[in-house]
């Protein structure tokens, strides 16, 4: 018989359900986003989002089962995000799944987000063009809006990925949107700069590289957030023009050479052959294009999910969750969590680091 699981997604700003096959087949993967009602804000404002998942998950799980055609008690459990994230949000999720479960009969597991967004490139959504697999062990990258860390994954369990490094500070996505708020580009971020950068200089501006030390793992970002910051207080913020496209360009290429830098040494120093990019700042066509040249240099496959799988979806919760049922896991108890379960470097004087992912 093949697992037919109803993932269920409301760690952030987007409420998301889906129906997946242990195999990765996508059946049906509903997103509700936030987007719009967080943008005057310039970033996710919490107890906004707890109420909009309040209100939309529901309607969204309904629309998941009506697109895969078929009935929520005919799936074969239900997987919930429960950590790491934004807890008002996540409970959300979490009281829903648990309900459904518990009404359905049906098991239930809970997914740590990040092992949902690592376990993405084995999603398949019909009519969208979808890589072939990764073949354990590979390294990902994973860099979205409030997590950039590099993973080792053996397989698909928690203690079967081990971080490599990860932020000390500001996520990728979190510098783009800080930095496409103080240029007044609204949020967020990463779209809009990416779309400029294009037709930018990188080089006429004079920033700060990011840690670009070769023997560390770790990234930093709110250094070059802050020089940007500096820069536009020397010299004003730029209009509409060339200038301005300068400036995206050149800090989106000092993002991305880091983040593309320590990934294919990660990737080389594991000794693996598959390099995963996961996460909504994998959507940056420079990033793509840096790691394919990059990788393909060095013998390393490079895998990049469509652009659904990188931001938040509930399909990859499905999917993890999947795993973990077919193992014959199951949770009686859930608890929610703003961290994540992935075994982290630990670093003496740093505050907790930031729980969205
Ligand atoms: O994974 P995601 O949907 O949400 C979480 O943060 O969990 O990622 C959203 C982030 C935002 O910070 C957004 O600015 C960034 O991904 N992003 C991009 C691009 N598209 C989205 N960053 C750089 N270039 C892009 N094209
Ligand atoms: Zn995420």
């Amino acid at each position: 018989m093949t697992l037919i699981v109803l993932g269920i997604e409301t760690s952030c700003d987007e409420t998301g359900a889906a129906l997946v096959r242990v195999d990765g087949e996508v059946l049906s993967d509903v997103v509700q986003s936030q987007v719009k009602l967080h943008a005057p804000y310039g970033g996710v404002v919490p107890e906004l989002a707890s109420r909009d998942h309040l209100r939309n998950v529901e309607p969204v799980l309904v629309e998941a089962a009506a697109r895969a055609g078929m009935k929520l008690g005919d799936v074969d459990g239900v997987a919930v995000t429960c950590r790491p994230g934004l807890s008002g949000a996540l409970l959300v999720g979490v009281q829903a799944a648990r309900g459904l479960a518990w009404a359905l009969e049906k098991p239930l597991v809970g997914v740590d987000h990040l092992v949902g967004h690592l376990l993405s490139p084995f999603l398949r959504f019909a009519n969208v063009e979808c890589p072939a697999a990764p073949e354990y062990p590979f390294v990902a990258l994973l860099a979205s809006g409030g997590h950039t860390a590099l993973y080792r994954v053996d397989a698909s369990s928690v203690d079967a990925i081990r971080e490599l490094g990860a932020t000390r500070d500001d996520a990728a996505g979190e510098a783009f949107d800080k930095v496409a708020k103080l240029l007044g580009l609204g949020y967020p971020g990463g779209p809009v700069i990416d779309r400029l950068a294009k037709e930018g200089n990188p080089d006429t501006v004079d920033l700060i590289w990011p840690m670009r030390q070769k023997n560390s793992f770790e990234f930093s970002f709110s250094g070059l957030k802050t020089d940007v910051m500096r820069w536009v207080e020397r010299n004003g913020r730029p209009g509409n023009d060339q200038t301005l496209r300068d400036l995206c360009a050149g800090f989106q290429r000092r993002v991305v050479d880091t983040l593309v830098g320590k990934a294919v040494l990660a990737a080389e120093r594991e000794g693996v052959r598959t390099l995963v990019l996961a996460g909504g700042v994998a959507a940056n066509r420079e990033l793509r294009e840096r790691a394919l040249a990059a990788a393909t240099a060095r013998g390393i496959r490079l895998v990049v999910p469509p652009f659904r799988a990188c931001t938040d979806n509930a399909a990859m919760i499905a999917y993890a969750g999947a795993q973990r049922l077919a193992r014959g896991e199951r949770d009686t108890e859930l608890e929610i969590s703003p961290n994540t379960a992935l075994p982290r470097v630990t670093r003496k004087g740093r505050g907790e680091r930031t729980a969205r992912a």
